[in-house]
């Protein structure tokens, strides 16, 4: 099924001239927005020595399963942007730091996982379906307090998805279907 008609977001939304589901002109569009905010992030960034980012959409693929472990494979196609990896980056700095970090939502899967030195955290309190089934073994979530008292949480646990990342590292050339998703895919 092609990403355009399994994805509300294509047909759902209509967008001014010159902007585009088709491209990268809607993601430039948002980060650029981004841009008024300039000063009060000097500020932060001058003031604070401990700096929380938040976006809806996934800044990097490594924060999204592989395509083969996924029901639906072109999840990674519309999920996130390229802009948005480097503009967190323009805040905390390219290599992160020990106290940067970027909460992040949208795919609905836990996350608690360092990249090149940022903390990126998603804790969904998904669909009242999605906790029904425990997804991300999340029955009972409650919001997730990321910081309080002047120190970042612990680690979010369970968090299946980057846990697993973290015993296994990412094998892209890898076309093999995980058994759950080939199982699906023979019983349709
Ligand atoms: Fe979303």
């Amino acid at each position: 099924m092609a990403a355009l008609h399994a994805c509300k977001d294509f047909h759902a939304c209509k967008w001014p001239g010159g902007l585009s589901n088709g491209d990268t002109s809607l993601s430039l569009y948002f980060d650029a927005i981004n841009e008024k905010s300039l000063n009060v992030v000097k500020e932060i960034q001058g003031t604070c020595s401990q700096i929380i980012t938040f976006s809806h959409f996934v800044p990097r693929q490594e924060l999204c399963p592989e395509k083969r472990m996924l029901f639906y494979p072109k999840l990674p196609k519309i999920i996130g942007s390229d802009y948005l990896e480097v503009r967190i980056r323009s805040i905390h700095g390219i290599q992160g730091s020990g106290s940067a970090c970027h909460v992040f939502g949208h795919t609905h899967f836990c996350w608690d996982a360092v990249l090149d030195g940022i903390r990126y955290v998603q804790a969904p309190l998904a669909y009242p379906r999605e906790r029904k089934r425990r997804m991300n073994g999340g029955e009972d979530w409650l919001p997730f307090c990321i910081y309080s008292d002047g120190n970042f949480a612990d680690r979010l646990s369970p968090c299946y998805w980057s846990d697993y990342y973290s015993a296994n590292p990412r094998t892209p050339h890898n076309t093999e279907l995980a058994p759950w998703v080939a199982r699906f895919y023979n019983q349709t």
